[in-house]
């Protein structure tokens, strides 16, 4: 069976040095053993991930995260303390016994503590941290039930730990620290005001583009369907063959090809939402799916907004 809740499975696929993928409460992840470089290896190649792409590190608890890292800024521990477990990762400095496979070359590691019970089990059952990207093929669309990753790895991993419907939907959200401040790498469910809360200051956002991104999930083509995406003006009606994504109603006389984000208007489900809404359109062949701009008004959507850009700035990912 290529998906199952067998822990015990689990572990022993991961002690041999093989690749599993793993629930989380953002999304799937794509795991192997962070101390060993031949199977960090295998997850590169099941996801055609670039090698400059460095991977996040998850343990069972905070002491055991920190473990991997040093110099660690009072204000990462005071960030862990509030949101650890939870969709946090912070970039700080790594010991030598992280590989540098696993960071890309770089001296910072990027650490999380997830909040999911049977992730949080497998973990406390290994003698090893996960290192764990989105398990999907790179620059595709993130995994937010079993069937997903099943969908897309079925032929390349043995095997698909399953945890249910990811609660949150969208990923972590990853903090750095720049001259001893924070900066936020990439927005997700934990806002920067949610940290400045914490710290007292809210963290800038880093834009770095470029070939190597601070955080390469930030590179402007990622987190896209195979199907050509556009911006709608307004509301209007897609032609035949054409989809839409809309953001909490869809327009009298629409039928056919279009998900609802949320009927509700709630961003939380919205999030929750957006990629198995995107995996649902992207299946129907069709020549394009237009994009809702998400309304002004309803709360901080910042991590909504921006996997939407990065899924319509893209031109159509071939994999
Ligand atoms: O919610 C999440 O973070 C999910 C679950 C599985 O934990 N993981 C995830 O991993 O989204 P991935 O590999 O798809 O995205 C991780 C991002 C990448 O853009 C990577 O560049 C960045 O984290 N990252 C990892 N280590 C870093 C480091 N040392 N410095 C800067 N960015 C780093
Ligand atoms: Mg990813």
């Amino acid at each position: 069976m290529l998906c199952g809740n067998d822990i015990a499975k689990a572990k022993a696929l991961l002690e041999a040095g093989d690749v599993v993928a793993v629930p989380t409460e953002t999304v799937y992840g794509l795991a192997a053993n962070a101390l060993n470089p031949k199977a960090i290896s295998k997850i590169f190649s099941v996801k055609g991930r670039p090698d400059f792409d460095p991977l996040i590190v998850h343990a069972a608890t905070k002491e055991a995260a920190f473990a991997w890292a040093k110099d660690i800024p009072d204000e990462a521990l005071a960030l862990a303390e509030a949101f650890w477990p939870g969709p946090l990762t912070l970039v700080l400095p790594k010991i030598k016994a992280i590989p540098a496979e696993v960071t890309s070359g770089l001296e910072t590691v990027g650490l999380r503590v997830p909040n999911h019970t049977i992730l949080k089990r497998l973990l406390e059952t290994l003698d090893f941290p996960l290192a764990a990207p989105s398990a999907n093929p790179f620059g595709y669309i993130s995994p937010t039930t079993a069937e997903h990753v099943a969908d897309q790895l079925r032929d390349r991993i043995p095997y698909i730990l399953d945890g249910g419907s990811c609660t949150i939907g969208l990923e972590s959200t990853i903090v750095g620290f720049v001259s001893g401040s924070a900066v936020i790498l990439r927005p997700g469910h934990i806002k920067k005001e949610d940290i400045g809360q914490v710290l007292g200051y809210i963290p800038e956002r880093s834009e770095s583009p470029g070939e190597r991104p601070a955080a390469p999930g930030m590179l402007s083509s990622h987190y896209s369907p195979k199907t050509p995406m556009e911006w709608m003006e307004g509301k209007h009606l897609p032609k035949r063959k054409e989809g839409a994504l809309y953001f909490s109603n869809r327009p009298q006389g629409m039928y056919g090809s279009y998900e609802i984000l949320s009927e509700q208007g709630s961003l939380m489900e919205a999030a929750r939402r957006l990629y198995g809404c995107l995996r649902n359109l992207d299946k129907l062949g069709l020549q394009k799916i237009w994009v809702e701009i998400i309304p002004e008004g309803i709360g901080n959507a910042e991590a909504l907004k921006d996997r939407l850009n990065r899924a319509v700035g893209k031109a159509p990912f071939t994999p």
